[in-house]
């Protein structure tokens, strides 16, 4: 049996994957999700599955199994009444600092108001309405400056980033083909951009001191290109998260335009994910963060006094984090001077747009321009509140939280406190965890290369947060140190 879980590299996946097709028998898929770490109302089926065969790519889903440990998860969670000892979720990025204002100030009414009879069609645009692609395109002009005005027509919307991200990679590589990105990365990206695309994740090392940010950094995407070379694979594009998740950092300009620089030396496809461009807040200990630049904002060749194709970026952008909005599934890709490219994320599946209701929601919302801004700006001070409140917990027991200045999330160093040492004591930690009704996620699953990290979503209603950080004292025996 091979067994594959989520803290597995995208290397050894791609290793088990071959185990795995070499040990199937057809039409029988022998794939086992593990068992233990959590439970799955889908992997008893597989395993016993014997009917008629499917194909050899439903083989191999099962292995990711992150969908089912998210269903498992969901089906059991917290509520102070109906569900007392559910389980406790701060392992997923959800934003719910503001979701009780935005329920009652703006989406009780807004779909009586903007609901008109052609959403309850196809609506007027395959790839989102005129409506929600026009308030994208306020939105990115009106708050990132960009160089060139972004116009509904650079737009395409799917179901959130992680549609977008699917549709995107199996338009812009081939199977096998390498993506570059920097270590740590969000956890989802080894699945939304690999299952359907074929694509191969290579995570690049980069310095994990202050030197991360720095353009010196893009030494180690040289370094993971050559190498991917010499193996015979081709890289055929850069993903940069920005803010990143799960490091909660901006990127510098200096650092974006040698990106920029890199991918236009190797003729490579350049994806910034911008999902948490408004949820950038202030830190205190932090006082030299730079500001969060859009990519759209810079004008490479002016800047560099080099050739750049402006073909070859793509921002990712969806509604999930800054507006507290996961469930909405709202994304969009901007790509101003790539038709090429959004004409075959169309035809992947057309009508994959995003639905009507959702559709009038945030339209409503985008376009109330000074309320919506006083959400924004009102969600930044919350984020503040929020991640000093669970860092100084941390902190106060002794336990290292890192510093953030965007996202929802921040790394918490169990290291020393729990001695550990391997991935294997990580991920003990995590089920111990799990077993009281926490769910975290741990530094491993984002390719963090040391050991003994939990990433903890701050940005939960923080009653929710106050009682998965009592369990998790409870469990752990964290003491306040004096
Ligand atoms: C960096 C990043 N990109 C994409 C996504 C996917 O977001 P969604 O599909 O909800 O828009 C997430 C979700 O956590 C994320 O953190």
């Amino acid at each position: 049996m091979v067994q594959v879980d989520l803290t597995d590299s995208t290397a050894d996946l791609a290793h088990k994957y071959e185990a795995l097709a070499v040990n199937s028998n057809v039409g029988n898929a022998q794939a086992q999700t593990t068992k233990g770490i959590y439970s799955s109302i889908w992997a008893d089926h597989i395993n016993d599955y014997r009917g008629i065969r499917m194909s050899d790519r439903a083989l191999l889903c099962p292995t990711h199994a992150h969908a089912e440990k998210l269903d498992s998860l969901m089906s059991s969670l917290y509520d102070v009444h109906g569900n007392p000892e559910g389980t406790i979720n701060i392992g997923v990025a959800e934003n719910g600092l503001m979701v009780r204002e935005y329920i009652e100030q703006y989406f009780g009414t807004a779909l009586k108001k903007g609901l008109n009879p052609v959403d309850m069609g196809y609506g007027d645009r395959v790839s989102g309405s005129a409506r929600l692609k026009n308030a994208i395109a306020d939105l990115w002009n009106e708050n990132f400056d960009p160089v060139e005005p972004v116009l509904p027509e650079h737009i395409i919307t799917s179901t959130g980033a992680t549609g977008i991200l699917d549709q995107l990679t199996w338009a812009i590589v081939n199977p096998g083909d390498a993506i570059l990105i920097a270590a740590p990365f969000y956890a989802g990206f080894d699945v939304n951009m690999v299952t359907r695309s074929g694509s191969h994740i290579v995570p690049v090392q980069i310095p994990d001191d202050e030197k991360a940010y720095l353009p010196e950094s893009l030494q180690a995407f040289e370094d993971a290109y050559q190498k991917c070379k010499a193996e015979g694979r081709d890289v055929k594009a850069v993903l940069l998260c920005n803010p990143s998740n799960p490091l909660g950092q901006i990127y510098p300009r200096e650092t974006l335009l040698e990106y920029a620089k890199f991918t236009e030396r190797h003729n490579l496809h350049l994806i910034s994910d911008e999902i948490y461009a408004l949820s950038v807040y202030d830190n205190p200990n932090v006082t030299n963060s730079p500001n969060f630049i859009s990519f759209l904002n810079l004008d490479v060749e002016k800047e560099t006094g080099e050739k750049f194709d402006k073909g070859r970026v793509h921002i990712v952008y969806s509604f999930s984090k800054d507006f507290g909005a996961n469930g909405l599934r709202v994304g969009c890709i901007i790509s101003q001077n790539n038709p090429f490219l959004l004409r075959t994320m169309l035809h992947t599946c057309f009508l994959m747009k995003v639905s009507s209701p959702a559709d009038v929601l945030l339209s409503e919302l985008l376009n109330d321009k000074p309320k919506f801004k006083a959400m924004i700006a009102e969600n930044r001070r919350r984020l503040t509140a929020a991640s000093s409140y669970c860092r100084e917990w941390f902190m106060a027991r002794g336990i290292p939280a890192m510093d953030t200045v965007a996202g929802h999330f921040m790394f918490v160093d169990f290291r020393e406190h729990l001695n550990i040492t391997t991935f294997d004591q990580e991920k003990a930690l995590w089920q111990r965890l799990m077993d009281v009704g926490v769910y975290t996620a741990t530094g491993g699953a984002y390719h963090w290369k040391y050991p003994g990290f939990l990433r903890i979503t701050f940005s939960v209603d923080q009653e929710l947060l106050k009682v998965g950080l009592q369990r998790m004292e409870k469990e752990l025996d964290l003491k306040i140190s004096q």
